[in-house]
């Protein structure tokens, strides 16, 4: 810790939104291979208040705990033998998972090369809003799955973070894409190229959705959507099974019809994040950020993200 001291949201135990308290701390410094950065803005994802709560990567950490993976922000300092970054570059990433990043702080430290540079065309709060739910998606479709032109992929979730992109991934890789979400979506999917939606509020998916070859389930075992994915699976294809990996069920299931099924956590992976910016700037990938909080009002915006309906992605801006 250097004499610096910075804001930093942090929590001694695990239990609801209450625990997120704001203090002054410390703040890191790069060792070698590492970078500083002066985080702009910090994604929030479910694993944030799984984590918080005690599951998600709760057994993983020690407390106290600052939590957020997502960053980003401008590198400040660069430890010893780094060479592709230097003080000023714009960088977004999601250091460590499922390690602390501690995001949710003006500053973090991490290793350089689990960085990448910020999509030039969009703003930090949106920069943030993408490592972990893109590189989720892009482990998921093209690294697991490889989705090849005029496959049918089904994302359930469509509308919330890792399935917005998800869609626009699948669609960007030449899939014909199906998503589930709400009615009142339906239009917004469209625009961000899903070719079918389901509002599995009104139809059981597997009624409407005819075959597919890759289903991303963003769901898992809640009214059994892991399981019944696979009556929509064609023989020889697969199930991502992304919240709570490959339950015996569903192992099951697709044994009997001959699907297979993998699980997935997600990893830093700067290559695919280059990957993601490029797509970005290309105006092949928009990331929607439904609302942006000032750090101090994390527990306002975990309570918002439990509530399991965010259109897109919540974010902390931390220069406010
Ligand atoms: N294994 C990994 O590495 C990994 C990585 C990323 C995420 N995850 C997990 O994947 C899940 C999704 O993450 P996320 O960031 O996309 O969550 P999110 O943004 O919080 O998802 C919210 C969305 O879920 C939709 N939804 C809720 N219930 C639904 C249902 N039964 N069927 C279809 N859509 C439904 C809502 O749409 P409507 O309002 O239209 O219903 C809302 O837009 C979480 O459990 C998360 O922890 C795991």
């Amino acid at each position: 810790m250097s004499e610096h001291t910075m804001r930093a949201i942090t929590i001694s135990g695990f239990g609801g939104p209450e625990v997120l308290t704001a203090q002054r701390i410390g703040r890191p410094e790069p060792l070698p291979t590492e970078v500083l950065v002066r985080v702009h803005a910090a994604g929030i994802n479910p694993v944030d208040w799984k984590t918080r709560a005690g599951q998600g990567m709760a057994g993983l950490q020690t407390l106290p705990l600052i939590l957020g993976w997502d960053v980003s922000g401008v590198v400040e300092e660069v430890g010893f033998g780094v060479t592709t970054l230097a003080p000023g570059d714009e960088v977004y990433g999601m250091p460590w998972f499922p390690r602390a990043a501690g995001a949710y702080a003006e500053f973090v430290t991490a290793p350089s090369r689990q960085f990448a540079r910020k999509p030039a065309s969009i703003g930090h709060t949106e920069a943030a809003a993408l490592p972990l739910a893109a590189l989720t998606a892009w482990q998921a479709l093209v690294d697991t799955a490889d989705v090849q032109p005029g496959q049918r992929v089904l994302v359930h979730a469509g509308a919330g973070g890792v399935g917005h992109l998800a869609v626009q991934i699948a669609k960007h890789l030449g899939a014909q894409v199906i998503a589930t979400a709400q009615e009142p979506r339906h239009a917004w999917l469209k625009e961000l190229g899903a070719d079918e939606a389901i509002d599995y509020t009104q139809r059981r998916f597997e009624e409407v959705a005819g075959e597919v070859d890759v289903v991303l389930d963003l769901i898992g075992g809640h009214d059994a959507t892991n399981v019944r994915s696979v009556a929509v699976t064609r023989r020889g294809g697969l199930v991502v099974s992304i919240p709570s990996g490959v339950s015996d069920e569903l192992a099951a299931a697709a044994a009997k019809a001959g699907v297979r099924t993998s699980p997935l956590l997600v990893e830093p992976d700067s290559a695919a994040l280059t990957a993601i910016a490029g797509l970005v700037d290309s105006g092949a990938l928009h990331v929607e950020v439904e609302r942006a909080f000032a750090l101090e009002d994390v527990a306002e915006a975990h309570r918002l993200g439990e509530k399991g309906r965010t259109r897109g992605k919540l974010v902390l801006d931390v220069t406010r």
